[in-house]
């Protein structure tokens, strides 16, 4: 099992070229939960998951893991209990989809790097939950979209951290895809206790597969709660300016999101 990790984020504020995108933000992750960041492009949920991860260094303020600065630990040492797919990943040319997800295991080599049974059987059970076995061998460039995406999110499992952050994971996946990788964080969480913090565009499946929602505006906290809380028509308008009615989702019994627009809208809704 893994250990409970609090990583807590006070009175931060964060930008770039001095220019402040996220502003007197606290949040605290918790521990062992799922918790799905959500709110309009350009609110600035990369910049938090970048700050929270030590991408980006804040303007004021400060991120905390277990009560010590994370601008404070050893990189590699960071590495081992946080893990980040970033939204728009970069492989090196030419790179194996073996290779990529094998870098993941990097720092939980020694000062003399040595690769173990342990970092073999890692990297195999990541393309295995990826269903990537079949194409370790084939480079990055070459993959789909979804491919590619479903090659980082093994990366990201190799590492084998207990807090993961994944940014917007599900992008290029098929239906099927985004529900096998949802169910498979899921199963991460129950089985490992991993914290799971996630940004999605996609409410529904975040309200579904989330303990806990943040809700961004304008790069500061609106709302944050369970799902029942968060996800009401009141914040989604106030979030993304959008009309919308809320049911409950039959599948899950969480709430659901239907979006009202201008069009394809029966003359009895609101
Ligand atoms: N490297 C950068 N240099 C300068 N400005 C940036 C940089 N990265 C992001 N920004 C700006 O910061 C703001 C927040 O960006 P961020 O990527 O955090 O948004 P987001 O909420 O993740 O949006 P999206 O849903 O589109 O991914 C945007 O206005 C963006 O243009
Ligand atoms: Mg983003």
């Amino acid at each position: 099992m893994t250990v409970d990790h609090q990583l807590s984020v006070t009175e931060l504020t964060a930008g770039y070229g001095g220019t402040p995108i996220l502003q007197g933000l606290n949040l605290d992750l918790l521990p062992g939960q799922i918790t799905a960041i959500v709110g309009a492009n350009a609110c600035g949920k990369s910049t938090l998951l970048r700050v929270m991860s030590r991408l980006l260094r804040p303007d004021a303020g400060q991120v905390t893991l277990d009560g010590g600065s994370i601008h404070r630990m050893p990189t590699r040492a960071l590495a081992r209990v946080l893990g980040l797919l970033p939204q728009s990943p970069v492989a090196p040319e030419g790179i194996t989809v073996a290779d990529l997800v094998s870098r993941g295991r990097h720092p939980h080599q020694g000062l003399v790097s040595r690769w173990r049974r342990t970092d073999d059987e890692a990297v195999a059970a990541a393309l295995d939950a990826t269903r990537m076995s079949d194409l370790a061998d084939r480079s990055v460039d070459e993959l789909s979209g979804g491919q590619r995406q479903r090659a980082w999110i093994a990366m990201a499992l190799a590492q084998d951290t207990d807090l993961l952050m994944l940014d917007e994971p599900t992008t290029f996946l098929d239906v099927s895809h985004q529900i096998e990788l949802l169910d498979l964080l899921c199963d991460l969480n129950a089985r490992r206790g991993t914290t799971i913090v996630m940004v999605l565009h996609d409410l529904n499946l975040a309200a579904r597969y989330a303990d806990h929602l943040v809700a961004l505006r304008h790069g500061q906290l609106l709302v944050q709660g369970p799902p029942e809380d968060v996800l009401v028509e009141r914040t989604v308008h106030q979030v993304f300016g959008l009309t919308s009615r809320i049911v409950t989702d039959p599948v899950s019994g969480r709430p659901m999101m239907l979006p009202i627009g201008r069009h394809r809208t029966r003359a009895e809704s609101p």
